[in-house]
């Protein structure tokens, strides 16, 4: 599902180069839920970044599917990154103009579904979320667990081949961060949807199927 080979990864500025990730290789099977466990600095984001196709390596093939996205020129990246790419936000990042059905059927609005289909999948999703009663309430309206449980509900309505997650309980206290999980657990289950969830809490990433620890930019 997730394929990783030989990824290296500088930023470069006026002055300098810095690497920050060093030929990284790994594989994610369909249906996995893995975390990727790191201190601050050691590189998660911009591995998660990498692997989601926000930017491109400096070295390295990035399979999703069948397809490298590395090689994709960036219109053809943000398609499929529409299509078949699911990300959730620390901060959730919903339109606060649109209302929380609205929010989780944008990532269609792309797609050739009717109107009518695309509500009926948001609200699935949302019931699957346990929020269906707030389906036309805006975004402010909810607390923070509530709306990263939306962002997950948008994450899903595409159908994507794999859900990139950076620190999604990162904003939360602990009682909510362990139903944002059991959430994300269950849609792990019900619908074998893959994940690769960003955390630098031990605690948390002990409570996914596998862990995947960077350091200094090198996976251990
Ligand atoms: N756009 C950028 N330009 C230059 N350096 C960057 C850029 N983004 C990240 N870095 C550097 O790359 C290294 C890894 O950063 P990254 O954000 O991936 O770490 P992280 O493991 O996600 O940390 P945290 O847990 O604090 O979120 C850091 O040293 C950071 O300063
Ligand atoms: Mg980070």
């Amino acid at each position: 599902m997730l394929r990783v080979e030989q990824l290296s990864h500088s930023f470069r500025n006026a002055q300098e180069t810095v690497q920050v990730l060093y030929d990284i290789n790994l594989v994610v099977e369909k249906g996995e839920m893995v975390a990727l466990l790191g201190s601050s600095g050691s590189g998660k984001s911009t591995l998660l970044n990498l692997m989601a196709g926000f930017m491109k390596p400096s070295t390295g093939r990035v399979y999703i599917g069948e397809k490298d996205i590395v090689t994709l020129n960036e219109n053809r990246l943000a398609e499929y990154r529409r299509r078949h790419i699911g990300f959730i936000f620390q901060s959730y990042e919903l339109i606060p103009s649109l209302t929380v059905r609205e929010n989780v059927e944008l990532p269609l609005v792309f797609h050739t579904e009717s109107p009518s289909k695309r509500k009926k999948k948001a609200m699935l999703l949302l019931e699957q979320v346990g929020l269906a009663e707030k389906a036309d309430m805006f975004p402010s309206m909810l607390s923070g667990g509530q709306q990263q449980r939306v962002s997950i509900a948008r994450s899903l309505i595409t159908e994507p081949y794999v859900i990139f997650a950076d620190e999604p309980t990162g904003n939360l206290d602990t009682r909510t961060e362990q139903e944002i999980l059991a959430i994300l657990q269950q849609l792990n289950l019900d619908l074998h949807t893959t994940f690769v969830i960003v955390t630098h809490e031990t605690e948390v990433a002990e409570q996914m199927g596998r862990i995947i620890t960077l350091k200094d930019g090198h996976l251990a």
